[in-house]
């Protein structure tokens, strides 16, 4: 029987770009590569937003000599074909085409993690491994994700939210909206990752400043309270009707407390490193080192969130816990973990292929069970013209 083709996308015009090909390479494409059901198939986005596929794209000497640039320009982009699945042409004299089976994104942020690629596959209406549209949305909004985690009972630490153009145009109201919060107060842009252009503040001038950086970055703003004798942990879970979590894990922060580009990327953090997974563990605790009932709730309430943000697949949950009330509060969600999160469920017991396998076997199980809604409804509506 012939093996599954099943396109690894990634890259894509985003700041995680680089992030994303890692994900794909070492988390996804090379175990695949040992599967005997999947045939990964590498198709990369370039920083322009061209769609391409080679062999070559799976080989990562290719991005980190800087190569890729050259061998991109001997390359034609890709013709995607839509409508009952999916068909990648490659174009020439003798074109070439192939009929995916399912399609594996492994892309980070903007353009891709943020929703924009999961609809497009929706229309497609090709299996695909990871949140939905509307899940992916919610989740890359930290408003959003608040608003609709709070509304389900998750407690959330204390926040307002306010479009940019609403503070630059009426600078009182919206202080006047964020006067019921209690300094210390994060400020951050809700659709950004990575630490970018958040801050947190102890007092209105330096509130002022922070909003105005933000809204350099962002349309829409969160402030929200900072949570007190903080440990911070992030809980990756799988799965569609019945999610299951990997190990509670607890990233170790840096000096200031709040993790920055640099300490989840490059000195390999959270995120699940840019290197080997094994190395990030150096910077976590794996499992968290937290008291029995403590990591039990965590774990509950990172599964609760998964649900009522509508997500499946995978995801990771990161949460804040105050040591001292024992309180643990939702913080943001990401639907596509960098490197899948692969050291954690590896240390749950799942090798990087089986990891790989299953969430494609989810894909292919959502794929399924949404093939039987009805979409079609008859009407006479067109009879009156
Ligand atoms: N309300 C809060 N109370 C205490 N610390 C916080 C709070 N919000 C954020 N932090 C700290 O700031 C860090 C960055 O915040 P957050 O996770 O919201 O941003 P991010 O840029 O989306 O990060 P990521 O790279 O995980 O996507 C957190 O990991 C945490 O250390
Ligand atoms: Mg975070």
């Amino acid at each position: 029987m012939s093996k599954t083709k099943v396109a690894v996308i990634f890259g894509s015009r985003s700041a995680e770009h680089d992030v994303s090909i890692v994900t794909a390479i070492a988390s996804i494409i090379k175990p695949l590569e040992l599967s005997a059901i999947y045939e990964p198939v590498p198709v990369y986005i370039d920083k322009q937003g061209r769609w391409f596929s080679h062999p070559r794209l799976k080989d990562i000497a290719l991005y980190t000599t800087g190569q890729i640039d050259d061998f991109l320009s001997k390359q034609k982009p890709l013709l995607l074909q839509m409508g009952g699945g999916m068909k990648i042409t490659w174009p020439g004299i003798k074109p070439k085409s192939v009929k995916l089976g399912a399609v594996f994104p492994a892309t980070h942020g903007t353009h891709g993690e943020d929703g924009e690629l999961a609809g497009t596959l929706e229309m497609a209406n090709v299996p695909y491994v990871g949140c939905d549209m509307p899940s992916s949305v919610i989740a890359m909004d930290k408003a959003l994700a608040k608003t609709i985690a709070s509304y389900e009972g998750i407690p959330t630490p204390k926040y307002v939210w306010f479009y940019s153009r609403d503070f630059m145009g009426d600078n009182d109201s919206v202080l006047t909206k964020l006067s019921g919060l209690t300094y210390p107060l994060f400020v951050k842009p809700v659709h950004l990752g990575s630490s970018i252009a958040i801050s947190k503040v102890n007092s209105a001038k330096e509130l002022i400043n922070a909003i105005e950086v933000a809204a350099h970055y962002d349309d829409k703003i969160i402030v929200e309270e900072a949570i007190n004798n903080l440990i911070e942990v992030t809980v990756p879970i799988m799965g569609n009707a019945s999610p299951k979590a990997a190990l509670v894990e607890q990233p170790i922060l840096n000096s200031d407390n709040v993790f920055d580009f640099e300490s989840k990327y490059i000195r390999q953090g959270k995120k699940g490193g840019a290197k080997s997974s094994e190395s990030a563990q150096g910077y976590s605790k794996l499992p968290a080192d937290l008291p029995k009932e403590l990591y039990a709730a965590a774990e509950e309430l990172a599964i609760k969130t998964y649900k009522a943000i509508g997500c499946s697949g995978i995801a990771r949950v990161d949460l804040l816990i105050d040591s001292k009330t024992k309180k643990v509060y939702f913080n943001e969600i990401n639907p596509m973990p960098g490197s899948l999160y692969a050291h954690n469920w590896k240390k749950s017991g799942l090798s990087n292929l089986k990891l790989a396998e299953n969430l494609i076997d989810l894909a292919l199980e959502r794929f399924k069970a949404k093939q039987k809604l009805t979409t079609t409804f008859k009407t006479t509506y067109l009879k009156q013209y």
